[in-house]
């Protein structure tokens, strides 16, 4: 039974010792050689079994034995196992290395159309001065649209805005102004909000013209408002928007629905005033109109015109980002074609 189990434990080291696969087939190979020689059913159990058949004085000398085979049979096995999960990972590692200086995939970026950046700078502007950002329809009342601001059926001012007709009384709004009423019809003064948005009018479309385009309207109303309000709200943001140094002007104009109205100015931000291109020679640049809300109006919307005063203003999305992009067609501006909308 002694060389039995010597035999045994030789044959056993030499066999853990042959073996050399890798990956799966050694995890495999080692699985198989733990029950072969430790398991319930190995050669060395059933030596073991045979134990009852020796001598009382034997029996302790052979057990003995026999443990110290199965000890080092499975400190060896366990060796091979750790030595193998050792060797796994290094591989791993190896096949796994990256090689940073490999040059990187760039994903494709998004960015905000230019109408849309303008917009949102336009509204930071106004919310760093408290204004509150109000959203109207698209689809108006002829009402909103046209008469509460000071424009009757039969208006001159009609001829200018035509536009497209839901029915006799529903329209696309040519204007933003028609939020100046929704605004002041909720709310009492004090109101300061702006209210960007699209507008419609049926034009045919070419380079400066489009039947859909956007504005910003601008409102406030409150005790004591006066032009110099209006002039120094402009200034401040003409100033964040076209740069520290842009000067604004007014000249004298008419709106149905302010008075007295004005179609303010900035100095042009390509050339400082000189005259270039982008004014085309002028200096100046026409970015709005505005003026202080007529009495009629804020009468229309029960706000007493004794108690309270207001200005408005309103302004065109496209026009400002073809100044500072200089783009001289505005139908770029709607085609969506990626090569052009890239470079901004
Ligand atoms: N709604 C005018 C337009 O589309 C622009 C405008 C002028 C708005 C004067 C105003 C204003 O609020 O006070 O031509």
């Amino acid at each position: 039974m002694k060389e039995k189990l010597q035999a045994l434990r030789a044959q056993a080291m030499e066999e853990l010792s042959a073996i050399t696969s890798s990956g799966d087939q050694l995890s495999k190979n080692l699985e198989d050689f733990k029950v072969k020689y430790l398991g319930k059913k190995s050669e060395l159990v059933s030596v073991m079994k045979g134990m009852g058949a020796l001598s009382p004085e034997e029996r302790p000398i052979m057990g003995q034995l026999a443990n110290e085979v199965r000890t080092s049979i499975e400190t060896a096995f366990n060796e091979a196992k750790e030595n193998a999960a050792k060797v796994e990972l290094e591989n791993k590692l190896i096949a796994e290395t990256i090689d940073v200086t490999l040059p990187g995939k760039q994903p494709l970026m998004g960015r905000p159309h230019p109408i849309s950046a303008v917009q949102t700078e336009i509204e930071n502007i106004f919310i760093g001065l408290g204004f509150e950002i109000v959203d109207g329809p698209e689809v108006e009342y002829d009402y909103y649209n046209f008469t509460a601001l000071n424009i009757p059926p039969e208006h001159p001012a009609r001829d200018t805005q035509d536009t497209f007709y839901i029915n006799a009384n529903t329209l696309l709004r040519t204007q933003t102004s028609s939020v100046q009423i929704h605004a002041m019809e909720k709310k009492k003064p004090p109101i300061r909000m702006i209210s960007p948005g699209r507008v419609y009018r049926s034009d045919a479309i070419d380079a400066t013209h489009s039947p859909m385009f956007h504005q910003v309207e601008g409102l406030v109303v409150d005790k004591g408002i006066t032009m110099g309000d209006l002039k120094g709200t402009l200034e401040l943001f003409s100033r964040n928007m076209f740069g520290e140094d842009t000067k604004i002007r007014f000249r004298p104009h008419h709106f149905p629905f302010t008075e007295p109205s004005a179609e303010v100015d900035v100095s042009c931000f390509a050339c400082g005033g000189k005259g270039c291109r982008i004014c085309k020679g002028e200096g100046w640049i026409e970015i709005l109109g505005a003026g202080m809300v007529h009495p009629d109006v804020l009468r229309r919307c029960d706000i007493d015109p004794e108690e309270y005063s207001g200005f408005a203003f309103g302004m065109g999305i496209e026009r400002i980002v073809m100044k500072k992009y200089n783009i001289d067609d505005m139908r770029l501006l709607y085609e969506n074609d990626i090569r052009f909308l890239s470079q901004f």
